[in-house]
Protein backbone atom coordinates (compact mmCIF):
# COMPACT_ATOMS: atom_id res chain seq x y z
CA UNK A 1 0.00 0.00 0.00
CA UNK A 2 1.83 3.56 -0.61
CA UNK A 3 1.33 5.73 1.92
CA UNK A 4 1.59 9.53 0.73
CA UNK A 5 2.77 11.84 3.38
CA UNK A 6 4.04 16.03 3.81
CA UNK A 7 5.03 17.75 6.66
CA UNK A 8 5.63 21.43 7.07
CA UNK A 9 5.73 23.58 10.04
CA UNK A 10 3.99 27.30 10.33
CA UNK A 11 4.55 30.41 12.57
CA UNK A 12 2.12 32.63 14.89
CA UNK A 13 1.30 35.98 13.73
CA UNK A 14 0.45 39.24 15.77
CA UNK A 15 -1.54 41.78 14.38
CA UNK A 16 -0.32 45.59 14.45
CA UNK A 17 -3.32 46.70 12.69
CA UNK A 18 -6.33 44.66 14.40
CA UNK A 19 -8.76 42.33 12.61
CA UNK A 20 -12.10 42.35 14.72
CA UNK A 21 -15.57 42.31 13.38
CA UNK A 22 -16.79 39.88 10.04
CA UNK A 23 -18.93 40.74 6.97
CA UNK A 24 -19.33 36.96 6.79
CA UNK A 25 -19.37 34.69 9.86
CA UNK A 26 -19.22 31.31 7.71
CA UNK A 27 -16.49 32.25 5.42
CA UNK A 28 -14.96 34.57 7.71
CA UNK A 29 -14.75 37.57 5.65
CA UNK A 30 -13.57 40.95 7.70
CA UNK A 31 -15.01 44.23 7.74
CA UNK A 32 -11.79 45.31 6.99
CA UNK A 33 -8.44 44.77 5.94
CA UNK A 34 -5.48 43.75 8.80
CA UNK A 35 -1.83 43.95 9.25
CA UNK A 36 0.84 41.40 11.21
CA UNK A 37 4.24 40.40 12.36
CA UNK A 38 4.74 37.08 11.63
CA UNK A 39 7.13 35.66 14.88
CA UNK A 40 9.92 33.40 14.63
CA UNK A 41 9.42 29.59 14.47
CA UNK A 42 12.24 29.14 16.96
CA UNK A 43 9.92 30.29 19.61
CA UNK A 44 6.53 29.60 18.27
CA UNK A 45 5.26 27.43 16.10
CA UNK A 46 3.39 24.13 14.61
CA UNK A 47 4.61 21.57 12.91
CA UNK A 48 2.11 19.38 11.31
CA UNK A 49 2.41 16.20 9.65
CA UNK A 50 -0.40 14.53 6.96
CA UNK A 51 -0.74 11.04 5.44
CA UNK A 52 -2.94 9.96 3.14
CA UNK A 53 -3.40 5.81 2.06
CA UNK A 54 -6.27 4.09 -0.12
CA UNK A 55 -6.76 2.06 2.93
CA UNK A 56 -7.39 4.50 5.68
CA UNK A 57 -10.80 4.46 6.92
CA UNK A 58 -11.53 7.86 8.58
CA UNK A 59 -9.81 11.08 8.53
CA UNK A 60 -8.14 11.43 11.64
CA UNK A 61 -6.54 14.75 13.78
CA UNK A 62 -4.25 14.24 16.62
CA UNK A 63 -3.22 17.68 18.53
CA UNK A 64 -0.53 17.35 21.07
CA UNK A 65 -0.34 14.02 21.02
CA UNK A 66 -4.14 13.67 22.05
CA UNK A 67 -7.10 12.24 18.69
CA UNK A 68 -9.16 15.39 18.01
CA UNK A 69 -12.32 15.56 16.77
CA UNK A 70 -12.80 16.45 13.09
CA UNK A 71 -16.16 17.61 13.20
CA UNK A 72 -15.66 21.42 12.96
CA UNK A 73 -17.63 23.10 10.39
CA UNK A 74 -14.38 25.34 9.64
CA UNK A 75 -12.14 22.25 9.60
CA UNK A 76 -14.32 20.71 7.57
CA UNK A 77 -14.35 23.67 5.13
CA UNK A 78 -10.60 23.65 4.49
CA UNK A 79 -11.14 19.90 3.64
CA UNK A 80 -13.39 20.05 1.56
CA UNK A 81 -11.49 22.95 -0.57
CA UNK A 82 -8.35 21.06 -0.15
CA UNK A 83 -9.91 17.97 -1.82
CA UNK A 84 -11.75 19.45 -4.81
CA UNK A 85 -8.20 21.57 -5.61
CA UNK A 86 -6.54 17.79 -5.84
CA UNK A 87 -9.93 16.52 -7.69
CA UNK A 88 -9.18 19.67 -10.60
CA UNK A 89 -5.43 17.89 -10.49
CA UNK A 90 -6.09 14.29 -11.23
CA UNK A 91 -9.31 15.56 -13.54
CA UNK A 92 -6.41 17.36 -15.59
CA UNK A 93 -3.61 14.52 -15.55
CA UNK A 94 -5.58 11.05 -15.16
CA UNK A 95 -1.73 9.67 -14.66
CA UNK A 96 -2.47 11.19 -10.79
CA UNK A 97 -3.31 9.12 -8.13
CA UNK A 98 -6.45 9.77 -7.09
CA UNK A 99 -5.63 10.85 -3.61
CA UNK A 100 -8.18 13.19 -3.45
CA UNK A 101 -10.54 10.39 -2.80
CA UNK A 102 -8.27 8.91 0.15
CA UNK A 103 -8.71 9.48 3.60
CA UNK A 104 -6.43 11.68 5.49
CA UNK A 105 -4.76 11.61 9.24
CA UNK A 106 -3.07 14.71 10.30
CA UNK A 107 -0.75 14.81 13.23
CA UNK A 108 0.42 18.32 14.41
CA UNK A 109 2.57 19.48 17.95
CA UNK A 110 2.62 23.39 19.11
CA UNK A 111 6.98 24.18 20.37
CA UNK A 112 5.10 25.96 22.87
CA UNK A 113 2.64 25.35 25.76
CA UNK A 114 -0.88 25.93 24.90
CA UNK A 115 -1.31 27.14 27.95
CA UNK A 116 0.99 30.10 27.22
CA UNK A 117 -2.09 32.06 26.68
CA UNK A 118 -1.38 32.37 22.64
CA UNK A 119 -3.89 32.46 20.04
CA UNK A 120 -2.17 28.68 18.56
CA UNK A 121 -5.13 28.61 16.18
CA UNK A 122 -3.52 30.85 13.04
CA UNK A 123 -0.48 28.61 13.43
CA UNK A 124 -2.69 25.42 13.74
CA UNK A 125 -4.86 26.39 10.14
CA UNK A 126 -1.99 27.48 8.14
CA UNK A 127 0.42 24.43 9.39
CA UNK A 128 -3.15 22.13 8.40
CA UNK A 129 -3.17 23.85 5.22
CA UNK A 130 0.01 23.93 3.96
CA UNK A 131 0.15 20.43 4.97
CA UNK A 132 -2.21 19.21 2.80
CA UNK A 133 -1.69 21.01 0.04
CA UNK A 134 2.06 20.16 -0.07
CA UNK A 135 0.89 16.37 -0.09
CA UNK A 136 -1.72 17.19 -2.87
CA UNK A 137 1.11 19.29 -4.96
CA UNK A 138 -1.15 22.03 -5.22
CA UNK A 139 -0.11 24.35 -7.48
CA UNK A 140 -1.58 27.45 -6.11
CA UNK A 141 0.35 30.37 -5.01
CA UNK A 142 0.11 31.04 -1.18
CA UNK A 143 -1.82 33.69 -1.53
CA UNK A 144 -4.42 31.52 -3.38
CA UNK A 145 -3.47 28.93 -0.28
CA UNK A 146 -4.61 31.58 2.62
CA UNK A 147 -8.29 31.67 1.31
CA UNK A 148 -8.49 28.43 2.69
CA UNK A 149 -6.55 28.94 5.56
CA UNK A 150 -9.07 31.66 5.98
CA UNK A 151 -11.94 29.51 6.16
CA UNK A 152 -10.65 27.86 9.03
CA UNK A 153 -9.52 30.47 11.41
CA UNK A 154 -9.34 34.11 9.74
CA UNK A 155 -6.20 35.31 11.28
CA UNK A 156 -4.65 32.18 10.23
CA UNK A 157 -4.15 33.24 6.43
CA UNK A 158 -1.83 35.75 7.58
CA UNK A 159 0.35 32.82 9.02
CA UNK A 160 1.08 31.76 5.31
CA UNK A 161 3.60 34.74 4.71
CA UNK A 162 6.67 35.59 6.64
CA UNK A 163 7.57 38.74 7.62
CA UNK A 164 4.94 41.65 7.53
CA UNK A 165 1.43 40.49 5.61
CA UNK A 166 -1.36 41.86 5.01
CA UNK A 167 -5.01 40.68 4.40
CA UNK A 168 -6.73 42.34 2.41
CA UNK A 169 -10.55 42.04 2.81
CA UNK A 170 -12.12 41.77 -1.05
CA UNK A 171 -15.10 42.64 -2.23
CA UNK A 172 -16.59 38.97 -3.08
CA UNK A 173 -19.40 37.61 -0.94
CA UNK A 174 -17.65 34.62 -2.21
CA UNK A 175 -14.42 35.54 -0.47
CA UNK A 176 -12.42 34.80 -3.67
CA UNK A 177 -10.21 38.52 -3.13
CA UNK A 178 -9.97 37.73 0.29
CA UNK A 179 -6.72 36.65 0.94
CA UNK A 180 -3.01 37.56 2.49
CA UNK A 181 -0.12 39.27 0.49
CA UNK A 182 3.23 39.98 2.01
CA UNK A 183 4.02 43.73 2.68
CA UNK A 184 7.42 43.21 3.13
CA UNK A 185 9.53 40.23 4.16
CA UNK A 186 11.58 39.18 6.85
CA UNK A 187 14.75 40.28 4.86
CA UNK A 188 13.53 44.00 4.49
CA UNK A 189 13.15 44.99 8.06
CA UNK A 190 14.97 42.01 9.95
CA UNK A 191 15.88 44.09 13.52
CA UNK A 192 12.37 43.94 14.67
CA UNK A 193 12.02 42.29 17.94
CA UNK A 194 8.99 41.12 20.00
CA UNK A 195 8.57 40.09 24.06
CA UNK A 196 5.27 38.94 24.77
CA UNK A 197 4.50 38.94 28.63
CA UNK A 198 2.06 36.15 29.07
CA UNK A 199 -0.85 37.93 31.95
CA UNK A 200 -3.05 34.84 31.30
CA UNK A 201 -2.64 31.47 30.72
CA UNK A 202 -6.29 30.77 30.66
CA UNK A 203 -9.33 30.51 27.98
CA UNK A 204 -10.69 33.79 26.75
CA UNK A 205 -13.83 35.22 28.50
CA UNK A 206 -15.29 36.32 25.50
CA UNK A 207 -14.34 33.61 22.99
CA UNK A 208 -13.17 36.50 19.66
CA UNK A 209 -15.95 35.05 17.07
CA UNK A 210 -18.67 35.56 19.88
CA UNK A 211 -17.17 39.23 20.80
CA UNK A 212 -16.85 40.21 16.92
CA UNK A 213 -20.19 39.95 16.92
CA UNK A 214 -21.31 41.69 19.70
CA UNK A 215 -19.07 44.81 18.87
CA UNK A 216 -20.81 44.72 15.26
CA UNK A 217 -23.84 44.65 16.14
CA UNK A 218 -24.15 46.89 19.12
CA UNK A 219 -21.18 49.37 18.96
CA UNK A 220 -21.28 52.95 17.05
CA UNK A 221 -17.31 53.41 17.64
CA UNK A 222 -16.86 50.62 15.45
CA UNK A 223 -18.55 52.07 12.79
CA UNK A 224 -16.14 54.87 13.04
CA UNK A 225 -13.47 52.69 12.90
CA UNK A 226 -14.12 50.74 10.05
CA UNK A 227 -15.61 54.06 7.76
CA UNK A 228 -12.22 56.06 9.08
CA UNK A 229 -9.95 54.48 11.36
CA UNK A 230 -8.57 51.46 9.90
CA UNK A 231 -8.56 52.36 5.50
CA UNK A 232 -6.27 55.27 6.76
CA UNK A 233 -4.15 53.65 8.96
CA UNK A 234 -4.03 50.34 6.08
CA UNK A 235 -2.37 52.54 3.99
CA UNK A 236 -0.26 54.18 6.64
CA UNK A 237 1.16 51.53 8.49
CA UNK A 238 2.16 49.86 5.08
CA UNK A 239 4.22 52.68 4.05
CA UNK A 240 5.71 53.03 7.48
CA UNK A 241 6.64 49.25 7.00
CA UNK A 242 8.26 50.15 3.44
CA UNK A 243 10.09 53.26 4.71
CA UNK A 244 11.13 50.85 8.06
CA UNK A 245 10.13 54.03 10.08
CA UNK A 246 9.77 52.62 13.46
CA UNK A 247 8.17 55.31 15.59
CA UNK A 248 5.61 55.73 13.03
CA UNK A 249 4.46 51.88 13.00
CA UNK A 250 4.81 51.92 16.94
CA UNK A 251 2.63 54.95 17.40
CA UNK A 252 -0.26 53.20 14.64
CA UNK A 253 0.42 50.08 16.13
CA UNK A 254 -0.43 51.35 19.94
CA UNK A 255 -3.40 53.08 18.56
CA UNK A 256 -4.57 50.62 16.56
CA UNK A 257 -4.86 48.67 19.76
CA UNK A 258 -5.99 51.40 22.04
CA UNK A 259 -8.91 51.32 19.18
CA UNK A 260 -9.88 47.92 19.42
CA UNK A 261 -9.87 47.55 23.00
CA UNK A 262 -12.39 50.91 22.88
CA UNK A 263 -14.79 49.30 20.32
CA UNK A 264 -14.62 46.09 22.73
CA UNK A 265 -15.51 48.60 25.95
CA UNK A 266 -18.52 50.50 23.73
CA UNK A 267 -20.09 47.03 22.48
CA UNK A 268 -23.10 46.25 24.88
CA UNK A 269 -23.32 44.77 27.29
CA UNK A 270 -19.63 45.83 27.47
CA UNK A 271 -16.56 43.25 26.43
CA UNK A 272 -13.15 43.28 28.71
CA UNK A 273 -9.90 41.99 27.32
CA UNK A 274 -7.47 44.22 28.76
CA UNK A 275 -7.19 43.82 32.76
CA UNK A 276 -4.86 45.60 35.47
CA UNK A 277 -1.53 44.08 34.52
CA UNK A 278 -1.90 44.86 31.00
CA UNK A 279 -3.12 48.73 31.49
CA UNK A 280 -0.07 49.08 34.28
CA UNK A 281 1.94 47.81 30.76
CA UNK A 282 0.34 50.23 28.22
CA UNK A 283 1.41 53.06 31.13
CA UNK A 284 4.93 51.70 31.64
CA UNK A 285 5.44 51.74 27.89
CA UNK A 286 4.27 55.15 27.32
CA UNK A 287 6.79 55.90 30.50
CA UNK A 288 9.83 54.72 28.65
CA UNK A 289 9.06 56.13 25.28
CA UNK A 290 8.46 59.52 27.29
CA UNK A 291 11.96 58.69 29.50
CA UNK A 292 14.03 58.65 26.52
CA UNK A 293 12.50 61.22 24.13
CA UNK A 294 11.68 58.55 21.58
CA UNK A 295 9.50 56.00 20.78
CA UNK A 296 11.32 52.68 21.15
CA UNK A 297 8.72 50.15 22.14
CA UNK A 298 4.89 49.41 20.93
CA UNK A 299 2.42 47.15 23.07
CA UNK A 300 -0.63 45.58 20.91
CA UNK A 301 -3.12 43.47 22.87
CA UNK A 302 -5.32 40.81 20.90
CA UNK A 303 -8.22 39.40 22.49
CA UNK A 304 -7.19 39.02 26.00
CA UNK A 305 -4.31 40.64 28.64
CA UNK A 306 -0.95 38.92 27.18
CA UNK A 307 0.81 42.14 25.87
CA UNK A 308 2.95 41.83 22.73
CA UNK A 309 5.84 44.80 22.92
CA UNK A 310 7.67 45.35 19.08
CA UNK A 311 11.06 46.90 19.59
CA UNK A 312 13.81 46.91 17.45
CA UNK A 313 17.27 45.35 17.95
CA UNK A 314 19.46 48.14 18.68
CA UNK A 315 17.15 49.41 21.30
CA UNK A 316 17.03 46.34 23.58
CA UNK A 317 19.50 47.70 26.04
CA UNK A 318 16.86 50.87 26.19
CA UNK A 319 13.84 48.48 26.95
CA UNK A 320 15.05 45.68 28.68
CA UNK A 321 16.90 47.99 31.02
CA UNK A 322 13.12 48.39 32.52
CA UNK A 323 11.73 45.30 31.64
CA UNK A 324 14.45 43.07 32.92
CA UNK A 325 14.47 45.32 36.20
CA UNK A 326 10.81 44.87 36.30
CA UNK A 327 9.93 41.37 35.03
CA UNK A 328 13.50 39.84 36.24
CA UNK A 329 11.89 37.04 37.95
CA UNK A 330 9.16 35.63 35.42
CA UNK A 331 10.13 32.84 33.54
CA UNK A 332 11.88 32.86 29.90
CA UNK A 333 14.67 35.40 30.15
CA UNK A 334 17.44 32.46 30.59
CA UNK A 335 15.60 31.39 26.50
CA UNK A 336 17.69 34.18 24.68
CA UNK A 337 20.33 36.03 27.47
CA UNK A 338 23.29 34.68 29.38
CA UNK A 339 23.68 35.41 32.93
CA UNK A 340 26.34 38.37 32.46
CA UNK A 341 24.17 39.71 29.67
CA UNK A 342 21.21 40.06 32.40
CA UNK A 343 23.28 41.19 35.10
CA UNK A 344 25.27 43.81 32.57
CA UNK A 345 21.52 44.88 31.90
CA UNK A 346 20.77 45.32 35.36
CA UNK A 347 23.23 47.37 36.21
CA UNK A 348 23.06 49.82 33.89
CA UNK A 349 19.43 50.27 34.81
CA UNK A 350 20.97 50.88 38.64
CA UNK A 351 23.25 53.31 37.09
CA UNK A 352 20.16 54.74 35.28
CA UNK A 353 17.19 54.26 38.05
CA UNK A 354 18.08 58.11 39.79
CA UNK A 355 16.97 59.86 36.67
CA UNK A 356 13.85 57.88 36.04
CA UNK A 357 11.04 60.55 36.60
CA UNK A 358 7.89 57.90 36.97
CA UNK A 359 7.78 55.60 40.14
CA UNK A 360 8.75 51.70 39.56
CA UNK A 361 5.70 49.67 39.59
CA UNK A 362 7.18 46.45 41.42
CA UNK A 363 4.17 44.89 41.65
CA UNK A 364 3.81 44.82 38.00
CA UNK A 365 5.91 41.49 37.64
CA UNK A 366 3.09 39.77 39.93
CA UNK A 367 0.19 39.61 37.07
CA UNK A 368 2.78 38.15 34.71
CA UNK A 369 3.57 34.77 34.65
CA UNK A 370 6.36 34.61 31.84
CA UNK A 371 8.31 36.16 29.29
CA UNK A 372 8.64 35.08 25.43
CA UNK A 373 11.74 36.51 23.42
CA UNK A 374 11.32 36.78 19.83
CA UNK A 375 11.37 38.22 16.92
CA UNK A 376 10.15 38.34 13.10
CA UNK A 377 10.36 35.46 11.35
CA UNK A 378 9.71 33.44 7.93
CA UNK A 379 6.22 31.85 6.87
CA UNK A 380 5.59 27.76 6.93
CA UNK A 381 8.87 25.79 6.09
CA UNK A 382 9.80 22.37 5.00
CA UNK A 383 11.40 20.48 7.25
CA UNK A 384 13.39 16.94 7.61
CA UNK A 385 10.80 16.31 11.09
CA UNK A 386 7.94 13.95 10.32
CA UNK A 387 5.23 13.01 13.29
CA UNK A 388 4.05 9.89 11.03
CA UNK A 389 5.34 6.74 10.64
CA UNK A 390 5.82 5.11 7.69
CA UNK A 391 2.45 3.44 7.62
CA UNK A 392 1.70 6.97 7.97
CA UNK A 393 0.58 6.92 11.61
CA UNK A 394 1.16 9.25 14.72
CA UNK A 395 4.94 8.36 15.71
CA UNK A 396 4.19 8.36 19.27
C1 LIG B 1 -12.84 49.18 5.71
O1 LIG B 1 -14.24 49.07 5.78
C2 LIG B 1 -14.94 50.20 5.28
C3 LIG B 1 -16.44 50.00 5.54
O2 LIG B 1 -16.87 48.77 5.05
C4 LIG B 1 -14.60 50.42 3.80
O3 LIG B 1 -15.25 51.59 3.34
C5 LIG B 1 -13.09 50.55 3.64
O4 LIG B 1 -12.75 50.66 2.28
C6 LIG B 1 -12.38 49.37 4.26
N1 LIG B 1 -10.94 49.57 4.04
C7 LIG B 1 -9.91 48.84 4.45
C8 LIG B 1 -8.56 49.24 3.99
O5 LIG B 1 -10.01 47.89 5.16
C1 LIG C 1 -5.15 39.69 35.06
O1 LIG C 1 -5.80 38.51 34.62
C2 LIG C 1 -5.13 37.31 34.91
C3 LIG C 1 -5.93 36.18 34.33
O2 LIG C 1 -7.29 36.39 34.29
C4 LIG C 1 -4.94 37.14 36.41
O3 LIG C 1 -4.18 35.98 36.66
C5 LIG C 1 -4.22 38.35 36.94
O4 LIG C 1 -4.12 38.25 38.33
C6 LIG C 1 -4.97 39.62 36.57
N1 LIG C 1 -4.22 40.73 37.07
C7 LIG C 1 -4.77 41.83 37.55
C8 LIG C 1 -3.85 42.80 38.18
O5 LIG C 1 -5.96 42.04 37.52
Amino acid sequence: MTVYTATTTAPVNIATLKYWGKRDKTLNLPTNSSISVTLSQDDLRTLTSVSTCETFTQDKLFLNGHQESLESERTQMCLKDLRSLRRALEESDPSLPKISEWKLQIVSENNFPTAAGLASSAAGFSALVVAISKLYKLPQSMSEISKIARKGSGSACRSLFGGYVAWEMGDELDGSDSKAVEVAPLEHWSNMKAAILVVSADKKDTPSTSGMQTTVKTSDLFQWRIKEVVPKRFEEMKAAIIAKDFTTFADLTMKDSNSFHATCLDSFPPIFYLNDTSKKIIKLIHSINEFYGETVAAYTFDAGPNAVIYYLEENEDKVFGFLYKLFQNVEGWDSKFTSERLSALASAFNDLKQSVPFPLDEDIQKGVSRIILTQVGPGPQDTEESLVDANGNPKI
